[in-house]
């Protein structure tokens, strides 16, 4: 076995075992790919990590920044209790679309909100309404904006909430610090912000699974 059939296999085994699917989050995926929707979201164990994290927070206010086809949305929203709440912001009108369906078949239309256009547009929009703080961000869009985001989930927390940034390793391409990607660079300024920011405290986990080798930051904001 290749490594990265390895990876595959433990991530099936896991699945299985700790993050089985069920007739919804298949669903989604299938109606996700019909659409033509790059295969990039979470897996089903980083799925039942976001959950477990929500869980864990006793969220009641979550802010995804990247919905794609509402797969980590379905996760997280079913860490929600009945009054909570979660907005998705979504670039892409078609995504949005189908992520509307996917979280309405999954019976989460009333906890869940998809909002469509460029989340550095929709972050101000939506601190204009001066929403409860969230409880929990999860960053998952355009990564050359990482930073950006990093920055505006901190005005829309508070002391005590987590902050999730996916896919900071790409590979270990995370660590080139001379390339011109606007991916890795706007990821890179992240995690300094991360690090020098007095109001986080924040790491970075490496991972392997069916999607590659790759990692998240997790932060948490401090009084
Ligand atoms: N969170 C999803 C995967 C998101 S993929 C999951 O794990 O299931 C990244 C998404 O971010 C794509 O749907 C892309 O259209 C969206 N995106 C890219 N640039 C964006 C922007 N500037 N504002 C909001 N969304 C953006
Ligand atoms: C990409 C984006 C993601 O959010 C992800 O989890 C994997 C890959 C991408 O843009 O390639
Ligand atoms: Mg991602």
């Amino acid at each position: 076995m290749s490594e990265s059939q390895i990876w595959d296999t433990v991530d099936e085994y896991v699945s299985a075992r700790l993050s089985p699917d069920d007739e919804v989050l298949r669903a989604a995926l299938r109606d996700s790919r019909a659409a033509g929707l790059p295969e990039i979201g979470v897996t089903a164990p980083q799925g039942k990590l976001l959950q477990l994290l929500a869980e864990i927070q006793g969220a009641r206010h979550i802010l995804e920044i990247g919905t794609l086809g509402g797969y980590s949305t379905i996760w997280l929203a079913r860490a929600l209790p009945a009054d909570g709440r979660l907005i998705s912001l979504e670039y892409d009108p078609k995504h949005a679309e189908v992520a509307t369906r996917n979280l309405a078949r999954a019976g989460l239309e009333k906890v869940a909100e998809v909002r469509v256009g460029p989340a550095l547009e929709s972050l101000p929009q939506l601190a204009d309404e001066n929403p409860p703080p969230f409880d929990l961000v999860f960053i998952d869009a355009d990564k050359a904006n990482n930073a950006n985001y990093v920055e505006w989930a901190l005005r829309l927390t508070r002391a005590g909430s987590v902050i999730v940034v996916d896919n900071v390793v790409r590979g270990g391409r995370v660590t080139d610090a001379d390339t011109d990607a606007p991916d890795v660079r706007g990821t890179r300024a992240a995690i300094d912000l991360i690090a020098s920011h007095p109001r986080l405290s924040g790491t970075a986990i490496q991972t392997v699974g069916a999607k590659g080798y790759d990692g998240f930051a997790l932060a948490r904001v401090v009084g």
